[in-house]
């Protein structure tokens, strides 16, 4: 199949170009002293000094940028020697993901693990058997609207209960989700509440009981350091980067996992609520840490966050230099991608996901070329070469 040779970039429409106006343009708090310049102060120094923290638990929900934050999770682990927990190869390269979370899902060769990335269902016991210690854990949350878009159409061919819908509509769905779903149907976790059941919570709890979504969103705060939102990827990459005293370059990025405009389809105004009350446990989970971030990123000061987004735009421009001869790199359908290890794998026949190849030219070797790779690398590709890489180095440890 022919992909569109014009491919839009709608998940990837906020730049930092935008969100620094926005900041530039936003008043300041009265609180504040300096105004907003290169040398404004932030109340406590983002990273230098401090240690970088190396053990992250970051629970990567679907559908919502969590491919490219376990791409800078398995960077910062393999460019540090530091272990990261996969899944054994009976459950794929998630951890039995629908399944709750098991320890005996991951693989031997990866324990004791320093970073946990990879796709699994919720559950703090069992995480913490295998987590260390003093993990800090994180995960992101994406507006329930643009996710349920997403789902349904990645997942649309996969998951029975959008199978029954006539002609795939999204609004017939949404007219009478009932009628369709069914709570035992296989991979019915794509089609309600899919964040509270990735985080571990009950999908299926009747809608009045509102006490159970403030509850689940409290248990959920008490666990996870950070919330990132999908919507906010950069501010929530600021105050990620606070937590773990990371240098900016440490948090570069290309968005992976980005569909085709034809894949894509516009929910019209109305049906977002329609939404929202179907997924009425993430509607609150997300209005809920939505707000946290904002709070958070209000007390961090908007002349230190406005500072933080240009540290990651400069450490980003430094990539897209070293990479894609100072552009961003240009989304490719598969077949379009001549290095195998770069093709993003394709959820059905009618969902076109795009990846990126590294260009031609790049072949004088420089010390960037292996980042060049693993930057644009789709998460599987990249889950087996780690796998490759501890299972040796857990046989040469061994044979001492
Ligand atoms: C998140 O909250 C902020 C602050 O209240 C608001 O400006 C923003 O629109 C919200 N984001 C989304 C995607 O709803
Ligand atoms: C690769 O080719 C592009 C376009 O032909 C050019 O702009 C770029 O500078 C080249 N990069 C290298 C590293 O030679």
């Amino acid at each position: 199949m022919r992909m569109p040779a014009k491919i839009f970039l709608a998940l990837g429409a906020v730049t930092l170009g935008s969100l620094l106006m926005h900041y530039g343009g936003r008043r300041r708090g009265s609180g504040e002293r300096v105004p907003s310049d290169d040398g404004a102060p932030c109340s406590r120094p983002a990273a230098g000094g401090k240690a970088k923290r190396t053990d992250v638990t970051f629970l990567k929900t679907h559908k919502t940028a969590g491919s490219t934050v376990q791409n800078i999770l398995f960077r910062f682990a393999e460019r540090n020697g530091l272990t990261v927990a996969l899944p054994k190869q009976q459950c794929g390269h998630h951890f039995c993901y629908p399944k709750t979370f098991s320890a005996n899902f991951v693989h031997p060769h990866t324990l004791p693990p320093n970073i946990i990335g990879n796709h699994l269902r919720f559950d703090a016991g069992e995480l913490r058997r295998v987590a260390p210690p003093r993990a800090v854990y994180v995960t992101i949350l994406r507006e329930p609207a643009a996710m349920f878009e997403s789902l349904f159409t990645y997942y649309g061919q996969r998951c029975q209960s959008f199978r029954r819908v006539p002609g795939g509509s999204p609004g017939a769905f949404l007219e009478r989700p009932l009628r369709y779903y069914r709570p035992q149907d296989k991979n019915s976790n794509y089609a309600r509440n899919t964040l509270t059941h990735d985080l571990g919570g009950d999908k299926d709890r009747p809608a009045a009981d509102a006490a159970y979504a403030r509850a689940f969103a409290a248990r959920v705060e008490r666990v996870f350091s950070l919330v990132m939102i999908a919507e906010h990827f950069d501010e929530s990459l600021v105050l990620l980067r606070r937590l773990l005293s990371w240098d900016a370059d440490d948090l570069v990025y290309v968005k992976l996992n980005v569909r085709t405009a034809a894949s894509k389809r516009c929910l019209s105004p109305g049906l977002a609520g329609k939404v929202r009350a179907w997924n009425w446990i993430d509607a609150h989970l997300y209005d809920h840490f939505n707000a946290s971030l904002w709070r958070q990123l209000a007390a961090v000061g908007s002349a230190c966050v406005a500072r933080e987004l240009r540290l990651l735009r400069a450490a980003q421009e430094r990539l897209y230099r070293s990479c894609f001869g100072g552009r961003r790199p240009l989304l490719s359908s598969a077949g379009e991608i001549r290095n195998k290890e770069l093709r993003p794998w394709q959820p059905s026949a009618r969902v076109g996901i795009l990846g990126y190849d590294l260009p031609g030219n790049l072949s004088r070797p420089f010390s960037g070329r292996e980042l060049c790779l693993r930057v644009v690398m789709p998460e599987i590709q990249y889950t087996g070469i780690l796998l490759r890489s501890q299972s040796a180095r857990y046989r040469r440890n061994h044979q001492r």
